[in-house]
Formats: C-alpha cells, structure tokens, sequence
C-alpha cells in the first residue's frame, strides 16, 4: 500500500520520507563524551566555566552601538578581547575545547595538536605551582586587536585587565564549586602558543588557570549557591563532533600584533615562578597618627556565595546624585585582600594600594583616604571637598560618571617596578588590579552598591584627587555610588577619541 502510495503521488512520497524511525534515533551529542573523560569533571568544569566567563542574564552595549549578550565579568567596551580554551584529558590525550561564550558551547579547537594533559602541564611550566594533579588547563588566550582597534595601544593593557577579572573570577568559581585553581603568570608562553595551534593567529595566552581536585570528586559533594543554569547563567555545553576554528587575522591586525613584540611576555623568557598563596593589596605605611583611622564594620562572614553574586553582578551604567553610605563602602572593601594560589608569590609583597576619594559617603569626611586591609580602616590622606567636575576631569569626562559618591584608585609605584621586573612586572600588576577589582564587583553585587570599573581616566588628574605620594600610579580607577537603574551608555566614541583615536581610526 505504502509503496503503491508513494509512486503515486509527489506529494504522499514526500510525507513519507519525512516520517521519522525510532531505529535512527540518536542521542544528543552532548550525551556522548569523549572516551575516558571523567564526567564530574566536565560537568563541574561547565558551570565553573559558566559563572567565571560565561554568559549572565541581560544584554550590553558594545561595538558599533549594537548589544550583546552580557558576561559574568566586566570587559572595556564590552569588547571580551580574549578567548577561553579548555583542556581537558580523554585518557589518552589532551583535547583542546574552544570556549565558545556566545553560543554556549565547548568544541574541540582544530589547530590544536594532539599531547597528553601531563605533558602539556609538565612543558608548559605549569606543573610546580598546582597542588594537586592538573585535571583541566583554563587557558586565556588575548586577541589584542579586538581592543586595541579602538582604544589605541591603551587597549592592550585593556587585555591584560579583562583576561584578570577572568581569571580571579574562575579561581572564585572553582572554589564555591569544591574544586582548587591555580593562576599562572609565569608559564612557558610560546611553548603554549604551539602546543594550543595559536602561533600565526595574533593571540597571545596570557594567564591559565589550572583546576585541581581536592580529596573526594566534586560529584560526592553538596554544589555550592543555585544549581548549573538556575541562576540566569548559562551554563555552555560540551561537544564533541563539532570542530571549532579560530577566526584569522587580517592585515591590520597582523601589524598591531608585531608591534607588541618589545611589550608582549610572548617573547621574553618566564619569570622564575614562585608558587604559593598571593594577595593582591599591599598595606600603607604605618600611620604617624593611628587615632585619624575610620574604623570599617567588621566583615558579615557567611558562606561563600559567590555562586549567586556572579550572576548578579553588572556595572552601574550612570548613577544617582545620591550618596552611598560609609557601610556599604566597608562591604565593598571587604575581603579584597582574599587570597589565591598563583604561581607568582614574591617574597617581599608585590601588588596595589587601595585609596578611596569620597565625594558623597554619609558618614565619611570628602577626601582621600588610604585603605589598610590589616586595621581593616580608612585613614584620611587629604582632605577637601571633592565636586563633580573633579570626577569628570579624572574620568576623561565620561558623563554617566557624574554623579560617582566615590572613586577607588588602583595604585602602585609603576615606573620603578618596570625597571625592576620588565614586561612581567607591567603583566602581573594588571593582574593584581583585576583581582582586587572583580571581588569589588562581587561585593558591589552583594551590597547592591552600583560600580563601574573604569580604565578611562587621567592619571595624572587621579594620583592628584587621591594625594598619592610621589611616584605610586593609578593603573585602574572604579567609580562607586549608587546606580541609576534608567541609565543607558549611548555613545562609547567619546571615550575612543579620548584614547587618542581619531575618526578615521575608529572601527
Ligand atoms: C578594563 C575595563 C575598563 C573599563 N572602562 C570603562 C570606562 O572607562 N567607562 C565605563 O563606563 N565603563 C568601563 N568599563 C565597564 C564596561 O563598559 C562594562 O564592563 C561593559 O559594558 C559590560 O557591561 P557589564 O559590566 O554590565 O557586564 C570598563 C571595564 C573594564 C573591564
């Protein structure tokens, strides 16, 4: 009958061919992982991937003045100049996974050649500063032109920011999911570059994060915060018959990748890394008059929620002309000296000093004030009223900063530290503001404090406002205060050109 059906009519022939078989049916890929991968790992892997670098709920303005999905850490202009590549062991070798944030999806990286996971760790200097054996390398990988087309060479530092808050946001993410991680700054970067398939592509890996497993399988323990996917993070999903492809670059971007060559930690030699466990603030000087400390409320305690906070945290796109008070200001210092494990432990303490200039704090005289993690304390640095011309100076005259009721200045004595340490020295100290800037942003969520980390700023005009001593530079500025919920960025040009592009350079 069928048969009879189908030769007698297009139209019945065609029904029948797309009637489908129970005997065809096939899993989803996803179901189907690689030969010898250890499933907890993956699916641990997967949300800690989701929370530190994934996708959050909502959409911001980027490139051109079209939106895009919004991401668990911040990015200068929202232009994430990095790629996320994932190895992960099979039993036998190391697959390459290619993050791929907007799709939500982890796919096997084409250009990278086959090398079992303990080789990869051993050679790219990596296996020293891990606590335990190395069960996936989280590689960030910087494509300098992304940023660099439009903010300039300032962009560059931009890539060393962004991939920071990556980083310090993974290792956070790993430790609320059971699981240990590891930065690393001084791996053996162009054996890495090879070994991933990257020489040629104008990308540079810049940190890796290593994840460990600390006693029983993170599967055997209770999930830190809301589970994979229930709190508007998308948790990407591993596939492994897709074959991912970097994009080339073109001519422009070739140029501006060779002239990064005296800049670059891709053609120095590794630092010698030192392991251990790194903090990112350095203390003041000990005061001349202990008794002008502010005081900060102590820390809340309380579990690790950092699960939540990163699906919740965003920049405050303008703020109100309202103050923030003195407690949400301790909330947001809180913790930031917290440490992580790093290949980049100096023994004298490397790192940033913290000083505030409060404009609108209920609670706190206008006037700088360094930070002490130690004393848990503000202590006044110079005083005066600080108005809201001094914010728009500072901040390149970015109107939707108006109205900040604080300024945190990132600082540290910059040109004595290059002279000492090289291009390692610029790298790591980006790192160590981007550390101390994301738990900021984390806190910030946890305070409902609106922030937006700022790297648009005259220095010069913020070593002043914050009555820095001769020497320290600002190197990252946030501005706090409390968030104008109807604010919309509408034009990013004006902060292109202040990075000194023209019309004809921006893209
Ligand atoms: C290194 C860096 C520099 C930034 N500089 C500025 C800035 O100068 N002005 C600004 O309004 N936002 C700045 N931002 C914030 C971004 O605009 C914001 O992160 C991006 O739009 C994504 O939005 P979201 O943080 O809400 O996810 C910066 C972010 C980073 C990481």
């Amino acid at each position: 009958m069928r048969t009879q059906l189908r030769s007698d009519t297009p139209l019945l022939e065609f029904w029948e061919a797309t009637r489908l078989s129970a005997d065809d049916a096939r899993y989803p890929e996803q179901a189907e992982p690689a030969a010898g991968t250890d499933e907890a790992i993956r699916a641990a892997l997967a949300g800690v991937l989701g929370r530190g670098c994934g996708q959050r709920v909502g959409t911001v303005l980027a490139k051109g003045g079209t939106f895009v999905q919004a991401r668990t850490t911040p990015s200068a202009g929202a232009l994430y100049p990095f790629e996320v590549l994932v190895g992960l062991s099979d039993g036998e070798r190391c697959v390459s996974y290619l993050y791929e944030v907007d799709s939500g999806q982890l796919n096997p990286l084409a250009s990278a050649p086959p090398v079992a996971l303990a080789e990869l760790v051993a050679q790219a200097g990596l296996a020293d500063a891990a606590a335990a054996p190395v069960r996936a390398v989280v590689t960030l990988v910087a494509r300098p032109w992304t940023s660099m087309a439009k903010y300039g060479r300032r962009g560059y530092l931009y890539t060393y920011l962004d991939i920071g808050h990556a980083a310090t946001n993974l290792a956070l993410a790993a430790r609320a999911a059971g699981l240990d991680a590891t930065v690393h700054l001084r791996f053996r970067r162009q054996w890495l570059t090879h070994a991933l398939g990257l020489a040629g592509t104008c990308r540079e890996p810049q940190a890796v994060v290593t994840i460990t497993v600390p006693g029983r399988p993170p599967a055997d323990r209770p999930a830190a915060g809301a589970p994979a996917g229930e709190d508007g993070v998308v948790t990407p999903v591993w596939r492994d018959r897709r074959q991912a492809r970097l994009e080339p670059p073109g001519d422009p971007e070739r140029r501006n990748f060779e002239a990064l060559r005296d800049i670059s930690l891709s053609y120095a030699p590794a630092a010698v890394a030192r392991p251990g466990r790194i903090a990112s603030v350095t203390e003041p000087p000990s005061p001349a008059e202990p008794s002008a400390d502010v005081t900060l409320r102590r820390p809340r305690g309380g579990p690790d929620d950092h699960t939540a906070l990163a699906a919740r945290r965003q920049s405050a796109k303008g703020f109100l002309p309202a103050a923030v008070s003195l407690d949400q200001v301790a909330g947001l210092l809180d913790g930031l000296d917290g440490r992580l494990a790093a290949d980049f432990a100096e023994s004298a303490p490397a790192g940033i000093g913290v000083r505030l200039v409060a404009r609108a704090v209920t609670g706190l005289a206008p006037g700088a004030y360094a930070w002490s993690a130690r004393r848990h304390a503000l202590h006044p640095a110079g005083g005066g009223p600080v108005g809201e011309e001094d914010v728009l100076a500072t901040c390149q005259r970015q109107d939707g900063l108006r109205h900040a009721g604080a300024l945190v200045l990132l600082h540290t004595p910059l040109r004595a530290l290059l002279r000492e340490q090289g291009r390692a020295g610029l790298a790591e100290v980006h790192f160590h503001a981007a550390h101390v800037a994301q738990r900021m942003c984390v806190n910030a969520a946890r305070e409902r404090v609106g922030i937006t980390c700022v790297g648009g700023f005259d220095e010069a005009h913020a070593a002043r406002l914050g009555h820095l001593p001769r020497g320290e530079e600002v190197i990252y500025l946030l501005a706090v205060g409390v968030a104008d919920p109807a604010a919309r960025k509408v034009d990013r040009d004006p902060v292109a050109y202040s990075h000194g592009r023209t019309a004809a350079g921006l893209i």
